[in-house]
């Protein structure tokens, strides 16, 4: 039963696979670039991404000579911005210990910065053609409902069931291609709400299909709703240039660019935090203005809700900090021609591209 799962998977993919760039050469760094990209991001969101990167980093070396300003900058807007980090960690490990090749022995190839059982899976099976499982959301789904398996999906125990159930099933002709044929199917008909059985190519082995189940199953445990943040955050110009802090070089949004920022404890206490803090950063005195925009970013578990406002720095101390910024000080002034060189925090960007139209529209 099993050959046959699979190759009635392998005739389907055949005709159904989507064309899509990555699926084009076996070159292992750029399917590790590819599954790192397609963690947590929809594949039309990946594409032009996928091949922005490839002609600036279209190997290993390229890749790991470059700066991690420059390779955040390529990845700014596809969001978990760890990954970028990590890959950048990862290629140059590749770079110095394994002479640029990504090694395609399973425990060296996992103890590579960013490289977890998933992408190990995915490389070894589509690279190097190793009958090795990659067990992702969609696997995780296609098999809940071939097996009708009831339990928490996200539960560690139940997670190594199905991988080995994937790796019964994994041919040794065309790993690669079997493991993507199951991420099809569930990008494209197993999904998770309303899936067209009628399409589905293993539809006679599907226990939950016979059951009449498939809606009710991958189980997931309720999400805890997004924790709403409410921040302010204050556009301060100076002789043509605008105030910028770096955010710390750990945690959400790491070492990105942002207009200064506090958050809101209490309305009514707004200014003097906001003059507190860029007292403490940047060593000036600071006067709010008025509201110009509000702008919401969703994070997996928090949403920010942000208040932008005019602000000003006084004239003696804001023209002695108006000094050259180098590459590791933690705020600067910066001509808004200077912006698309820098990378900015999610919702600072989107207020980028709100000045920078308004601008636009002034002249
Ligand atoms: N999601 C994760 N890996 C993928 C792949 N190789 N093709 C399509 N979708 C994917």
């Amino acid at each position: 039963m099993l050959k046959k799962i699979a190759d009635d998977l392998l005739k389907w993919y055949d005709h159904a696979a989507r064309d899509l760039l990555w699926r084009q050469d076996k070159d292992p760094y750029k399917i590790w670039v590819s599954e790192i990209m397609l963690q947590q991001t929809r594949v039309e969101a990946v594409k032009p991404y996928y091949e922005r990167w490839i002609n600036r980093y279209p190997d290993a070396q390229t890749l790991a000579d470059s700066s991690e300003e420059e390779v955040m900058r390529y990845w700014q807007g596809l969001g978990y911005y760890a990954r970028a980090r990590n890959l950048l960690r990862g290629v140059r490990e590749v770079c110095s210990s394994y002479n640029g090749r990504v090694p395609d022995d399973k425990l060296a190839i996992q103890s590579i910065p960013g490289i977890g059982e998933y992408t190990a899976g995915a490389i070894l099976s589509i690279a190097y053609d190793r009958a090795e499982p990659a067990v992702d959301g969609n696997v995780l789904r296609v098999f809940s409902r071939l097996y009708c398996i009831s339990e928490e999906i996200s539960q560690a125990n139940v997670k190594k069931r199905i991988a080995e159930l994937v790796r019964q099933a994994i041919p040794t002709e065309r790993p690669g291609d079997f493991n993507q044929a199951l991420m099809e199917l569930g990008a494209t008909v197993c999904t998770p709400r309303n899936p067209c059985c009628s399409d589905c190519p293993v539809i006679d082995f599907c226990v939950a299909f016979q059951k009449q189940r498939q809606a009710d199953l991958p189980v997931k445990r309720q999400k805890t709703r997004a924790k709403a943040i409410l921040l302010a955050s204050v556009i301060i110009q100076q002789q043509d240039r605008y105030l910028l802090i770096r955010r710390p070089n750990q945690g959400l949004l790491a070492g990105m660019w942002e207009f200064p920022t506090v958050e809101i404890i209490e309305e009514s206490a707004i200014e003097s935090s906001l003059s507190e803090y860029l007292q403490r950063i940047a060593g000036v005195s600071f006067a709010m203005g008025e509201k110009m925009f509000d702008l919401t970013h969703l994070f997996s578990h928090r949403k920010w809700e942000i208040s932008f406002y005019k602000g000003s720095v006084s004239i003696n101390e804001k023209a002695q900090s108006l000094g050259e910024t180098s590459k590791t000080a933690q705020y600067g002034w910066f001509y808004p021609a200077e912006w698309p060189q820098l990378c900015f925090a999610g919702p600072h960007q989107k207020a980028v591209h709100y000045l920078l139209s308004a601008k636009n529209n002034d002249s």
